[in-house]
């Protein structure tokens, strides 16, 4: 079967996670994708967080499926030389160093659109132009900054940093976004652009209903939230649910860290739940029967439906809740994760071989096209491609080729 992105030549140049990501899944659609690597260290994930002494770490091999590794020295002379004549025959160049880090060697977009102007040129950075700019980010950086860290946790707690990699995961997911866009653009152009994510952005992004609430506070309390007081700015809630529709985090038996269920309390199937967790007496009360007399008092309303999900597992509470149409979810920790039989049906954990380190877990594809289905291959070895990206794609001879080795070029 032929896949989406084939034909297309990726530079990955990109490192840590962020970058990784973006180009994983363009790897995943059918690109075929470069890591270049500086030799004898490479991308720095794969000695950071070591579970095996000498081994690519896991936080490297899940974030490169898929690609080839090509070392090159871009400090060195013959290897700028190469990049360039690398740039000149493909479609994308990926990039997330910290700021001005490709122009110091000579790698400018004013350059490139001399010498690639086919190419599309994508960038990951902390920041987009103005105060930030020259400042670097990590993931939880762009938390702090984007507005995710000051409305996440508890009230009485501090800012709190999510376990989703928004930051970085999140600015990878944009950065695909806007380079399938270029791509296409080119078709009408024949042009390369520049295309650059802002991780500060990316994350602003995917607040946006913390800052519609910002908005919504300048007129009054927000009655969903679950806070007592409200300042100028909108409050950690807890697991309030966000949306126009409550819910909250449930405790089930037998009561460990991740015994819980969420759930969403839709108007239209609440008579079934109060039937459900055995509360008959209190339909068509005044106090509970409407969204917006419940509104006034949820504590009240969902410690009365965890008195009930207290009782069983968050399995059970699962199957019977979706039995009668209420939406919720028990909480995954990352035991029921890995060992999830859907999630290892659909390919989203799937197990991989590695040459050095056995077989790995790695998170699937999320991205489902009928006419281009995704095979996870394992992570390439640092270099492991040098030789024969150089031959197949610039015709390098093999004298060469050991010469370059010879010199720690490749
Ligand atoms: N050969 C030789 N040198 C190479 C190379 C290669 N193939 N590839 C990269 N390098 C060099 C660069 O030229 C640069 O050198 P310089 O600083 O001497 O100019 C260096 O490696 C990379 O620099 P930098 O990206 O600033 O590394 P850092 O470890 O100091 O900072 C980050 C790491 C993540 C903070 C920074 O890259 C950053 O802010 N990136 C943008 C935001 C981002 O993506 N952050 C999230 C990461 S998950």
């Amino acid at each position: 079967m032929s896949k989406a992105l084939q034909g297309v030549r990726v530079v990955d140049m990109t490192h840590v996670q962020a970058g990784p990501v973006c180009t994983q899944m363009l790897a995943w659609l059918g690109a075929d994708v470069i890591k270049v690597e500086p030799p004898r260290r490479g991308d720095v994930t794969r000695s950071q967080l070591r579970d095996i002494p000498d081994v690519d770490s896991l936080y490297f091999t899940m974030l490169n499926s898929n690609k080839r590794s090509l070392t090159l020295d871009i400090k060195h002379e013959r290897g700028r030389e190469i990049l360039w004549e690398l740039l000149r025959k493909s479609d994308v160049l990926v990039e997330n160093f910290g700021p001005g880090a490709l122009d110091r060697q000579g790698i400018t977009w004013e350059r490139l659109q001399e010498e690639a102007p086919r190419l599309i040129y994508a960038s990951i950075k902390g920041f987009g132009p103005g105060s930030y700019e020259q400042a670097k980010a990590y993931e939880t950086i762009a938390q702090a900054m984007g507005g995710a860290m000051s409305t996440t946790g508890f009230e009485d707690g501090p800012p709190t940093s999510t376990g989703a990699q928004i930051g970085d995961s999140g600015s990878a997911v944009h950065l695909l976004a806007a380079i399938l866009a270029a791509l296409l653009q080119r078709h009408q152009t024949g042009r390369g652009q520049r295309v650059q994510i802002a991780m500060q952005h990316a994350v602003l992004n995917l607040c946006r209903v913390k800052i519609r609430d910002h908005q919504r506070l300048q007129r009054g309390p927000l009655a969903e939230y679950p806070n007592q007081e409200f300042g100028h700015a909108v409050p950690r809630s807890g697991n309030a649910s966000g949306g126009g529709q409550p819910g909250w985090a449930l405790r089930c038996r037998p009561g460990g860290p991740n015994d819980f269920i969420y759930v969403i309390i839709q108007p239209h199937v609440w008579d079934r739940l109060l039937r459900q967790i055995g509360r008959e007496d209190l339909l068509q009360n005044p106090a509970w029967d409407t969204p917006e007399a419940r509104l006034s008092h949820l504590d009240d309303v969902f410690a009365t439906i965890e008195a009930w999900t207290s009782q069983h597992t968050k399995w059970e509470v699962f199957e019977q809740f979706n039995a009668i149409d209420v939406p919720c979810g028990p909480v995954f920790d990352t035991g029921d994760i890995v060992e999830d039989q859907s999630l290892r049906a659909t390919g989203m954990i799937v197990e991989v071989e590695h040459p050095q380190r056995g077989s790995y877990l790695n998170v699937g594809s999320p991205l489902r096209l009928s006419d281009s289905s995704v095979e996870v291959r394992r992570a390439p070895l640092l270099g492991e491609h040098s030789d024969e990206v150089l031959q197949e794609v610039l015709g390098l001879e093999p004298q060469e080729l050991e010469a370059m080795h010879l010199q720690g070029v490749i």
